[in-house]
């Protein structure tokens, strides 16, 4: 079973002003395509200390994986799965917001009665952070399967169009992390 909303809220809110390791930090962008690059530095220090610990988990559990175990797809979804975050200038507690406004599937609503650029706007567009990243790295040329976990990642099982086994090791890694 996926981690529940309220405890990644209480989680985010913990992680406090978090920053990533440097060496962590170079081992990241040596991941990731050239393109991808200016869209993982656009994070939070917070969200890419998050996703360095979430491809740590996928780097070593990977070889158990079906296919290819050098295929540096499931890293580069792993570091980039949160990405649309960036797009939505937010602070924490719009962020924890908006995570329950997500969770209770009020965002569509939301949306339609305040306006873009108010802070209930932005807490109403946070929700929709992962068509937002999806799209960010579908522009980037990115592995179709990046473009479809920073989609899907929030999604039960039967909704992925990832590789079953790599979705499920992302996902165990996401709530881990
Ligand atoms: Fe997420
Ligand atoms: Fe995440």
């Amino acid at each position: 079973m996926r981690l529940q909303p309220l405890h990644r809220v209480v989680r985010f809110l913990r992680a406090g002003d978090e920053s990533v390791d440097q060496g962590d930090l170079m081992w990241a962008v040596s991941q990731l395509r050239p393109e991808e690059r200016p869209l993982f530095s656009a994070m939070s220090p917070a969200d890419q200390a998050h996703s360095v610990r979430v491809a740590r988990i996928v780097e070593e559990g990977r070889s158990d994986l079906d296919g290819p175990s050098d295929d540096p797809w499931i890293i580069r979804a792993a570091l980039l799965h949160d990405v649309g975050k960036s797009c939505v200038p937010l602070g924490r507690t719009g962020r924890a917001l908006g995570t329950v406004t997500a969770w209770v599937g009020a965002g569509p609503v939301l949306r339609g009665v305040v306006g873009p650029s108010s802070r209930l706007g932005r807490v109403a567009e946070y929700t929709r952070y992962p068509a937002l990243g999806s799209a960010l790295l579908r522009d980037a040329g990115s592995d179709p399967r990046v473009v479809a976990w920073a989609e899907e990642h929030h999604r039960p099982p039967a909704a992925w169009s990832v590789p079953a086994d790599a979705g499920r090791l992302l996902a165990s890694a996401d709530d881990a992390a």
